[in-house]
């Protein structure tokens, strides 16, 4: 059971979540606004975050502010920073994504270029506004998503893969420098999750390795669990078995193929 109190004591008193109107964001807001802290809500559909937006306010009796806007978008930080320089922001939750599916040259050059915007572009330029005020504190949090398709290079999904791979690398870093100026920077490397996104980008099951997805709840639960413990988390035990198998066991040219062939059952079924 976390103490909220201490909770909010360290990473108070409003979070900032990136990607909350749905799935595992909106999970993290609903579990950050139960350990007592006002919450952000940012994401494009502005009906979605006006009603979870007022759900956590019953809920929970804390605050809240809503930010329909679009992460990709070269001004996001600007109206960020601006709508958010009243409150003092302990914790910032990247979660939000782009995932472009399919073959490298099958997708416009813009879909690549979106995924490095709100996967790797906005989340940096998040972190370097926030992380400041944290420090000047001495007390913060700052939780990046990735994928364990991060691990090695992932066909089919080589850019958003690739953008993941940059967040846990940025964040194992800021965690080593950063760790005893009271922020806590934490990467969480998740496997499949039940979100509606990824439901309905109708993945195929993978015949050897049978259904390892989680849910929202497990993925937010042992994040913030993980939270000040050290710099990445991978949600699920199975998830964490089958990563470390990819990762020191099988050879990387072997494990980029692995990853390959399921990438290929899971989206390419038909060709
Ligand atoms: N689901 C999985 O299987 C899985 C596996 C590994 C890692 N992850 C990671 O977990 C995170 C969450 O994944 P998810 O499946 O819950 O859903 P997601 O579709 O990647 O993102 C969900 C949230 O982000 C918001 N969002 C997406 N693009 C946005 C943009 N350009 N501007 C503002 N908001 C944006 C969505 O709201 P709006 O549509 O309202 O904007 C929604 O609230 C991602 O970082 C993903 O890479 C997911």
């Amino acid at each position: 059971m976390v103490d909220k109190v201490d909770f909010a004591a360290c990473y108070g008193l409003w979070a900032v979540v990136a990607g909350a109107s749905e799935g595992i964001g909106a999970t993290y807001a609903e579990a950050l606004a139960g350990r007592g802290l006002n919450i952000v809500l940012v994401a494009r559909r502005a009906e979605l975050l006006r009603s979870r937006s007022s759900e956590l306010s019953t809920k929970y009796n804390v605050d809240t502010k809503i930010l329909a806007i679009d992460l990709a978008s070269s001004n996001a930080i600007e109206q960020i920073a601006e709508n958010t320089k009243d409150v003092e922001v302990g914790l910032l939750v990247y979660n939000a994504a782009f995932s472009a599916i399919g073959p490298f040259l099958e997708r416009p050059l813009e879909d690549h270029i979106k995924e490095i915007n709100t996967n790797a572009f906005t989340p940096l330029r998040l972190i370097y506004h926030f992380a400041g005020q944290m420090l000047a504190r001495g007390r913060g949090g700052i939780v990046l998503m990735s994928s364990l398709s991060a691990f090695q290079g992932s066909a089919y999904i080589s850019t958003y893969a690739a953008t993941k791979a940059f967040n846990i690398v940025l964040a194992e870093g800021l965690w080593e420098e950063w760790r005893e100026r009271g922020v806590d920077v934490l990467v969480c490397v998740s496997g499949a999750v039940k979100t509606p996104n990824y439901v309905a980008s109708e993945p195929e099951q993978t015949g050897g390795l049978g259904d390892m997805t989680i849910d929202p709840d497990q993925v937010v639960r042992e994040a913030l669990n993980a939270l000040g413990k050290g710099p990445y988390v991978i949600p699920g035990r199975m998830n964490r078995i089958s990563s470390f198998f990819m990762r020191h066991l099988l050879p990387r040219k072997t494990a980029v193929k692995l990853m390959g062939r399921i990438l290929r059952e899971m989206y390419l079924k038909e060709r």
